[in-house]
């Protein structure tokens, strides 16, 4: 069952997240991180307790979600640049505690079963999650199966538009391929907390909540996993019952 919890807009939800982050902010914890515009506000509010607070990481593991293929990790728009320019580098978190799908060099298939072992070594604790406006968890496109684990995906056509604009609007500069957790990499989290802000959410929100569980839209099978909390704000709520 999903439990959902409504807000108003974006800082809003940002607060939530982070309220129920704080539980797994502990040593031992294993975070499971994502990317995108959505966890921006609650990665500002990790640093910010960081700093004030003292909360440590020196003890916490983490697992990113997806990496885009062929894109050096010093490209600014690379997820490993990303995650430590929002998060990695303001807080005490070591190096060898964060792990990032690799999207280079040979093997990467091989590599992408290393890593499906590596979060079997230390499950999730807690997954943070956006969704895709065509219903997306990571790079899951829609027809991914719902048992893939971690693999080298293509990505669909509007998830390159919806992402031109890091690529300075240049479509010939998105990359059009990502290595991916598998949909059920991602339903082994054993907490999953799910962000969606904007109206161009939410259909793909009524689709992953109301609709049936299909492949059509990955996020539906959350539906089947026993604990998952939903933030959504008014927009992005605004087609739910
Ligand atoms: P966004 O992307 O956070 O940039 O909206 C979400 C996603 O594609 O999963």
């Amino acid at each position: 069952m999903i439990n959902i919890i409504r807000v108003h807009n974006y800082d809003e939800a940002s607060d939530q997240a982070f309220a129920l982050m704080k539980q797994y902010l502990q040593p031992g914890k294993v975070l499971g991180l994502a990317t995108g515009s959505t966890p921006l506000g609650l990665y500002a509010r990790m640093v910010k307790d960081h700093e004030e607070n003292g909360t440590s990481y020196l003890e916490i593991k983490t697992f990113n979600l997806d990496e885009y293929v062929g894109l050096e990790i010093t490209h600014p728009e690379s997820y490993y640049a990303f995650m430590h320019r929002n998060l990695f580098d303001h807080i005490d978190i070591l190096e060898d505690n964060v792990h990032i799908p690799c999207g280079l060099g040979e093997d990467l298939e091989e590599k992408a079963r290393e890593y499906d072992e590596m979060i079997d070594q230390d499950p999730v604790d807690v997954q943070i999650l956006g969704i895709g406006s065509d219903g997306h968890i990571a790079f899951n496109e829609p027809g991914t199966p719902f048992d893939s684990l971690t693999h080298i995906t293509d990505l669909a056509e509007s998830t390159i538009q919806d992402n031109c604009r890091f690529f300075d609007n240049d479509i010939t500069k998105v990359p059009k391929q990502a290595v991916t957790q598998g949909i059920g990499t991602i339903m082994k989290a054993r907490n999953i907390i799910l962000i969606a802000t904007g109206v161009n959410k939410a259909q793909a929100v009524k689709d992953m909540i109301d609709g049936p569980i299909d492949e059509a839209c990955p996020a539906s099978i959350l539906q089947k996993h026993p604990n998952v909390t939903v933030i959504v704000d008014e927009a992005a709520g605004s087609l739910l019952a």
